[in-house]
């Protein structure tokens, strides 16, 4: 039986950050991309039941860290249980930007955004994003990818 169409899809893993009155959350997302050729829009895709969308809800505050595949603990840490009932940023390399919201410091980078408006997906909820700016941390760090957590077998695809 061949695999259906879209799992030959790869995406890039990412980290959302956010805050929202004192709250801060991490979780994994790979189920994001850009929509504008300035660089200035991107569209990222939330799961509706969990912590990070209703943070990103209540302030429209967040960050897109770009992984590297040296973060491999980050899937379990931060994309395989909820922030409601424990504080993820427990041993997590992070900094704040200037507006109070973590980003993480081993990450490739990330892009500063702030919810436009957002529309109704299916079980996640689509949020363009405003881009204000773009930081590069790491340079030299390669992108974790969906096919390489599928080969470590952090993932099954
Ligand atoms: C490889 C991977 C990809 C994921 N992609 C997304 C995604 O695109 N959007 C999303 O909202 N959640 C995605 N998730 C699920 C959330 O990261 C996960 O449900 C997380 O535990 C939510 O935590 P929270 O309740 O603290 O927000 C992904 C998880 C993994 C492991």
């Amino acid at each position: 039986m061949p695999r259906r169409l879209l799992k030959y899809k790869d995406y890039d893993v990412h980290s959302v950050t956010t805050i929202a009155n004192g709250k801060r959350n991490a979780n994994i997302v790979t189920w994001l991309t850009q929509t504008d050729m300035g660089n200035k829009v991107l569209a990222v895709a939330l799961y509706k039941v969990d912590y990070t969308i209703e943070l990103v809800r209540e302030s429209g505050i967040l960050n897109i860290n770009l992984l590297a595949d040296d973060q491999p603990g980050l899937i379990r840490k931060l994309g395989q249980q909820s922030g409601r009932d424990k504080d993820k940023f427990k041993n997590l390399p992070h900094a704040l930007d200037e507006r109070g919201c973590p980003y993480l410091t081993e990450a490739i980078g990330y892009v500063q955004c702030r919810v436009m408006h957002s529309t109704d997906a299916g079980d996640h909820e689509l949020f363009i994003c405003d881009v204000i700016k773009q930081v590069v941390l790491n340079p030299d760090k390669t992108v974790m990818t969906n096919s390489f957590l599928k080969a470590k077998k952090l993932i099954r695809g």
